[in-house]
Order: structure tokens, then C-alpha cells, then sequence
């Protein structure tokens, strides 16, 4: 029999990973959790109360604030989850360029941090999880079974990003969301509290080049010798 692990995913915005991570769990029966999706709740959270802007998040209100922040999956199974804000589901509102725009302030707040990196580790007790973020495999489970870094171009990357926002008809331009992900890229990798980094034993997934089915074949196959140990 094979056994239940631990996948973290991290990586770069926009790099794919959240395509891979549900077609792994999709394939292996496992629970997807998208913990980037737990950020953006809190920072709808903040935005509906104007504690935050493009350059300016009034960080206390927000500490004060998280016991009354409930954040919770729906599942839709397959894979596929919404995220519930205080029992309203925001899976729409949250996915918004004014909440990437503003998201990276609040996920650099070290409390904001402390209190979904708890829900987190509970949401993945026992394995047979696929988890997503920047700091997965180096903080919410270093002992994560498989550890995956995923890159790809930033030209690419910023190309499907835009592609998906205008499927969905939002109206922004690729100079907008280039900017973005530059931007988040920048906050991510180099803010004090858990940054983005890529652990020594992870591997590293470039799919600049690779369709969504090529990525999930290789990292199944890393899948199947870890489970077949
Ligand atoms: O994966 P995403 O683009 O939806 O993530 C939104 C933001 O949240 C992103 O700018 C980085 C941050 N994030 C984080 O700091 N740690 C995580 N585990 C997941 C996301």
C-alpha cells in the first residue's frame, strides 16, 4: 500500500503552482489547501474596512481584528475549494488585481503570519495534503515528504496571469499585471518574516516550457517513488 504525504508547493507568483497542486490532489485524492487564498481573505478583510492601500496598511487595526477574521475552505470537490470570509464565500473578490495589489502588505505582518500558519499546519494534520505558498516547505512542514520549487519566465508568467484576468473580464492591462508580480516577487522574497525561499531539499519545477499535464506527469512520478519507499 502506498502512503499519505505531505506535498509543499512554493514558488513565485503566478508560476503555476496552484494548477499543479489541485491537479495533484485531484489525481491522488488528497486535500488542496491554497494558502495564498487564506492571505487574500485577510486582506479583503482589511480592504472593506480601509485599513489598507497600495502603500499604506494600518497594521494594529488588523492584528487587533484577526480573532474576528474567520477564514474557511468550501469544498467543491475534485480538488477545488472556495474561500469563505466570516461565512461569505470571496473566492471571486479575492482573486482581484486591487487585492494582489495590496496582498503582499498584509502577509509580510508577522501576526497576520503566526495565525494562518496554525490554521495551516491543523488543515494538514495527517498527511495526504497538497499545500500551496511561499513558505511551506520551510516553515508550515519542513518535514513535507516532497518539496516542490516552481519557477517559470516572469514574461510568461505575467502573460498567463493577464490571459486569466481578462477570461474572467477584468480590466487590466499586462503592463499592470507585470507590475504586480514584480512587485509581490520583490515583497515576497525579501521581507523579514518567512520569505520566499527555496529549501535545499526541494526540487525545482521550471515549466516556462512545459503544458499543465507535462507538469503534473513530473511531479507525479516524484510522487510515486516517494510513496513507493
Ligand atoms: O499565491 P497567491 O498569489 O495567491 O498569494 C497571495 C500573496 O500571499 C502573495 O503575494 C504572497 C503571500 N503568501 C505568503 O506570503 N505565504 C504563503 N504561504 C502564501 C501566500
Amino acid at each position: 500500500m502506498s502512503k499519505e504525504i505531505t506535498i509543499a508547493i512554493d514558488g513565485w507568483s503566478s508560476c503555476g503552482k496552484s494548477t499543479l497542486a489541485k491537479a495533484l490532489a485531484k489525481e491522488l485524492d488528497y486535500i488542496y489547501v491554497d494558502t495564498g487564498a487564506m492571505y487574500r481573505g485577510v486582506a479583503l478583510y482589511a480592504m472593506r474596512q480601509n485599513w489598507i492601500s497600495r502603500n499604506h496598511s494600518d497594521v494594529n487595526r488588523i492584528i487587533a481584528a484577526l480573532p474576528k477574521i474567520k477564514i474557511k475552505f468550501s469544498n467543491k470537490g475534485g480538488g477545488e475549494a472556495d474561500l469563505c470570509l466570516n461565512g461569505e464565500n470571496v473566492e471571486k473578490e479575492i482573486r482581484t488585481i486591487e487585492v494582489s495589489n495590496v496582498v503582499s502588505l498584509i502577509s509580510r505582518i508577522k501576526e497576520v503570519r503566526d495565525y494562518l500558519v496554525k490554521q495551516q499546519r491543523i488543515l494538514g494534520i495527517g498527511g495526504g495534503v497538497v499545500m500551496d505558498g511561499r513558505d511551506i516547505g520551510s516553515v508550515v512542514f519542513p518535514l513535507a515528504e516532497l518539496k516542490l520549487f516552481v519557477t517559470a519566465d516572469p514574461e510568461i508568467r505575467a502573460q498567463r496571469r493577464y490571459d486569466e484576468l481578462i477570461a474572467k473580464g477584468d480590466k487590466v492591462t499586462l503592463d499592470e499585471v507585470r507590475a504586480n508580480l514584480q512587485a509581490r516577487d520583490e515583497m515576497d522574497s525579501n521581507r523579514e518574516e518567512s520569505p520566499l525561499i527555496q529549501t535545499e531539499d526541494a526540487i525545482v519545477l521550471d515549466n516556462s516550457n512545459l503544458t499543465p499535464a507535462e507538469q503534473l506527469e513530473k511531479a507525479l512520478a516524484l510522487v510515486n517513488k516517494i510513496r513507493k519507499v
